[in-house]
């Protein structure tokens, strides 16, 4: 399995499983006013796209020669790629990040490696959706290059309009040395 090198907190990236969906769904239930399923996530196992953050936890267990390692989930990202006619598009569903580890880049590295995900998966367009007032998310996808495609009004259940944002995939993978 492939597995994005640790960073300064000790943080990797990977493939999600089976055992991390406990964690994806409470960190869900905290960020979202409609958080998904526990089975919508489950229907996403396997798939490249659902990536998870993990922090290392080293356990001691009372002598110093022995110890465990644990690992707590601290962020996920769930995308896939659809066929479409030659040009495939990928479609960034559902990313979050637990507030205690907001404003470390995790956002920024689970968002750019389900891109390079999906560009392997053959996307050519990738699209999201993200709420019209998600200043933070909007943010990042803005530096990210994703640019708003249109505005759906009442997309979410509270009345909220969803704006739609885009990025090619291809000018995304070009343009990485830039950002
Ligand atoms: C959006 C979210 C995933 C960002 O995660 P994060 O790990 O805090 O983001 P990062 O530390 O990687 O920051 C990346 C960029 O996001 C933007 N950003 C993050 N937090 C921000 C904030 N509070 N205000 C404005 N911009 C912000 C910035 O552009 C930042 O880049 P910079 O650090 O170079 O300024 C996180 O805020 C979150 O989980 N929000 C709740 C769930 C959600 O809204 N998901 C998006 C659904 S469409």
């Amino acid at each position: 399995m492939t597995t994005a090198p640790a960073d300064a907190e000790g943080t990797t990236v990977r493939r999600a499983e089976r055992a991390d969906l406990l964690d994806v769904f409470q960190i869900e239930k905290t960020c979202f006013k409609q958080p998904w399923p526990f089975a919508a996530f489950e229907q996403f196992l396997g798939e490249p796209g659902f990536l998870v953050a993990v922090d290392g936890v080293s356990q001691s267990m009372g002598r110093s020669d022995e110890s465990e390692s644990a690992e707590r989930v601290v962020g996920y990202v769930v995308a896939d790629v659809t066929p479409n006619y030659g040009r495939d598009i990928g479609h960034v569903k559902d990313i979050a990040v637990h507030p205690d580890a907001r404003g470390r880049g995790l956002g920024r590295t689970l968002l750019q490696q389900s891109l390079v995900s999906m560009a392997l998966g053959g996307a050519k367009l990738v699209k999201l959706e993200v709420r019209e007032d998600n200043d933070p998310a909007k943010a990042l996808y803005e530096s990210e290059g994703f640019e708003p495609l249109r505005r759906i009004p009442r997309y979410y259940e509270d009345g909220e309009a969803a704006l739609v944002m885009v990025v090619d995939a291809n000018e995304w993978q070009r343009g990485g040395d830039d950002r």
